[in-house]
């Protein structure tokens, strides 16, 4: 490397050191909205840096929206940053989650069930997972080594799947030991063994809002309170709002879907994950994160888990959602915990099966992951774009839907004044069309006009139909209001 590569390099992490801390200096009130921000040649100066880096520093807080550019008088704090602001202390209060209500009784008992159009699932259509090929890898591996039917389930979990995983994470900015890796049934027992590895009953979790029902349900039975931070209009979780709890010791932990958030799609920016990460390591806040959708993102890279920014954040995972939702496969990682997740683990499920785990495990080795990922991708990507189409073409004005990033679903607000979403999912279930209704993703009701819609399982004249069915009784709504 040349002496001037070097240099390039080393100015192109220092422009985002320097924004940090501007950040931080608006964050803590020194910096107040609409004052000046240094100039590019003061910036250059007390900094050390180029003109160039200065003025890259500005107009990454002029894109973040912590500043403004006015022509022939340079930067400034943006004005009443409301994103910026502290919540006030009453929103803060932690809530008890309540216990399933008879509609996500409805809502779960419909997800064992046939349903004859799949909107509410978070998964996909046979067609798009390699099941054949685990299949074969399974029959030829139980054949060829009967020990991995055979014996007993020992240790942490199959040698040679944690090694792929670590080489993996590698790819993805996490340097971690597969000693440190512990294979779990599916990422929902890797993140229940996470939670109970850290908290106590009655700890508060910061969430984000709208979260994963499955998530809240679990919080509930593990006797957690919740705060929920909702998104800002990036569509990922309010920053400054999270961090603020993390400076006020007012959460424990938070439990994080940062890559392809279920159900908002979006992945947080890796400078704003640095952030976070590094205020909850600050503030001795556990950092628990589903990264299961990171592998679906749609985007040239795929996305840095926090994990890649702090190495004491636990990374939960799993392959479920890229290889096959019924092989149950899913892990914990923790540099600091995995005696205590390895003992939990013990007590809970025992052992993982290590036929599934070999089938995966050759099926990473062998680089078939990496191709069928991208067929993957690209096939989701093309559902999610019908479906959002047709959304807009047929709902309302005035509603609103997501767009995704990776992953399999579409988050979708009908205008406030349409019906209740619970009465909406009746609806839809009376005429076979499954949907995850908005208020399952939330403590209160504040989602009550908003749904889930999953487009994994194809786009066909069947789901049209169903969309245009959903749009009408929307429609309908209005017009009857
Ligand atoms: C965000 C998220 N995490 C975890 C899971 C479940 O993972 P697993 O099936 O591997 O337990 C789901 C399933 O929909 C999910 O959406």
């Amino acid at each position: 490397m040349t002496d001037e590569t070097r240099e390039q390099e080393s100015q192109g992490s220092r422009y985002r050191q320097i924004a940090e801390q501007i950040k931080q200096a608006i964050h803590s009130g020194s910096l107040a909205p609409d004052s000046r921000l240094p100039s590019v040649r003061t910036l250059a100066t007390q900094y050390n840096v180029s003109m160039t880096t200065a003025l890259k520093t500005l107009r990454t807080l002029e894109d973040e929206r912590y500043a403004v550019a006015r022509p022939k008088s340079g930067f400034f704090v943006a004005p009443q940053p409301l994103e910026m602001k502290l919540p006030a202390a009453a929103s803060e209060q932690p809530r008890e989650v309540a216990p399933l209500d008879e509609q996500t009784e409805l809502h779960l008992a419909m997800l064992g069930s046939d349903c004859r159009v799949r909107l509410d699932l978070a998964n996909g259509d046979i067609s798009l997972y390699p099941v054949k090929k685990i299949g074969l890898l399974m029959r030829q591996m139980g054949y060829s080594k009967p020990a991995l039917l055979g014996n007993t389930v020992k240790g942490t979990g199959y040698g040679p799947l944690k090694a792929e995983i670590a080489r993996r994470a590698v790819e993805y900015g996490c340097n971690i030991s597969a000693d440190d890796i512990l294979i779990t049934n599916g990422c929902i027992e890797a993140i229940s063994l996470a939670l109970r590895a850290t908290t106590r009953p009655g700890d508060i979790v910061a969430v984000e809002s709208p979260c994963y029902f499955v998530l809240l349900q679990m919080l509930h039975n593990l006797n957690l309170r919740v705060i929920e931070v909702e998104a800002g209009p990036e569509g990922y979780v309010n920053v400054p709002k999270l961090t603020g709890l993390f400076q006020r010791k007012a959460v424990q932990a938070y439990l994080t879907i940062n890559n392809i958030n279920n159900p908002l799609g979006k992945s947080i920016p890796n400078e704003q994950k640095a952030y976070i990460a590094r205020q909850a390591d600050e503030n001795d806040v556990v950092i628990i994160e589903d990264d299961i959708f990171g592998d679906t993102a749609f985007g040239e890279r795929r996305p840095f888990p926090m994990r890649a920014f702090s190495p004491n954040a636990i990374l939960c995972s799993g392959f479920s959602k890229t290889v096959a939702p019924g092989i149950r496969i899913g892990w914990v990682h923790s540099a600091n915990y995995m005696r205590k997740l390895a003992s939990l683990k013990y007590t809970t499920s025992m052992g993982t099966s290590v036929l599934s785990q070999a089938a995966i495990a050759e099926l990473l080795r062998s680089g078939g992951y990496d191709a069928h990922l991208r067929k993957l991708r690209r096939e989701l990507k093309n559902q999610i774009h019908h479906m959002r189409q047709a959304v807009l073409r047929y709902f309302p004005p005035g509603t609103r839907v997501s767009e995704p990033e990776g992953g399999y679903v579409l988050w979708v607000e009908m205008p406030p004044q349409a019906l209740n979403v619970r009465a909406l999912f009746l609806k839809a279930r009376n005429a076979g069309i499954g949907i995850a209704p908005g208020h399952i993703f939330a403590t209160d009701h504040r989602y009550d006009h908003c749904f889930r819609l999953n487009a994994g399982f194809g786009w066909n004249a069947e789901v049209e139909e169903a969309i245009r069915q959903l749009a009408q009784w929307c429609q309908l709504s209005l017009t009857a209001g």
